[in-house]
């Protein structure tokens, strides 16, 4: 492979993201060489986290020589919220955070709460576009608990470990079941059967 065609391109603002998937580059032996890009992306507001990585990808054509990539997240309160958050997760996060959240459920006994994550690519070698998608399903905790991860993850118990948050699993053990754990390993597989 030549220098110019092992490079891939994560355009992202989100230096946790970055670190994340350039762990699992090292540890699954990709041979890409990955590079952080800033450039500016449209992000819409659309119904789902496809439709809006989608078009963030798309926004991209033509200021990127190569294959890039971009990753999109959403956390869905199914019940009792009929999905809400969803494609306004980082919105309800700045606004009213998990303190909030937690009051909008409080007089609900149930809760069903899934998050979603997009991996769009698009593969220079065949100019075409890639989507690759994870999901986790679990309920919302009453309290909030936890010191690691970000955003949502100290009010969510993951129906596989359902006595944690995801604010209190190591960055591995939640790298391991999360909705983006399970996209990058579809991904990287992918890379991999593609690669020269
Ligand atoms: P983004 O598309 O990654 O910016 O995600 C949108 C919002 O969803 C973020 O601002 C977070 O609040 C939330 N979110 C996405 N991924 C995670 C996660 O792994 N844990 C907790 N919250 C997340």
């Amino acid at each position: 492979m030549k220098q110019e065609e092992n490079m891939i391109y994560f355009v992202t603002g989100n230096g946790y993201k970055f670190n994340e998937i350039l762990d699992l580059f090292s540890k699954e032996h990709v041979k890409y060489n990955l590079k952080q890009n800033n450039i500016k992306t449209i992000e819409i507001q659309a119904i789902n986290i496809k439709e809006v990585a989608s078009f963030k990808l798309n926004s991209i054509k033509g200021q990127i020589d190569g294959t890039y990539f971009v990753e999109d997240a959403g956390f869905f309160v199914d019940t009792p919220l009929n999905g809400f958050p969803g494609v306004y997760s980082s919105y309800i996060m700045k606004t009213i955070g998990n303190k909030g959240l937690l009051r909008l459920i409080d007089d609900f006994e149930n809760t069903e709460a899934h998050f979603t994550s997009v991996i769009a690519l698009y593969f220079k070698p065949h100019n075409k576009n890639y989507f690759f998608e994870g999901k986790i399903q679990g309920k919302i905790s009453r309290t909030i608990r936890g010191s690691g991860g970000f955003g949502f993850d100290p009010v969510f118990l993951p129906n596989v470990m359902p006595s944690m948050t995801f604010a209190e699993l190591t960055t591995e053990e939640k790298n391991s079941i999360s909705h983006r754990g399970l996209a990058w390993i579809k991904f990287i597989r992918f890379l991999k059967e593609n690669m020269n």
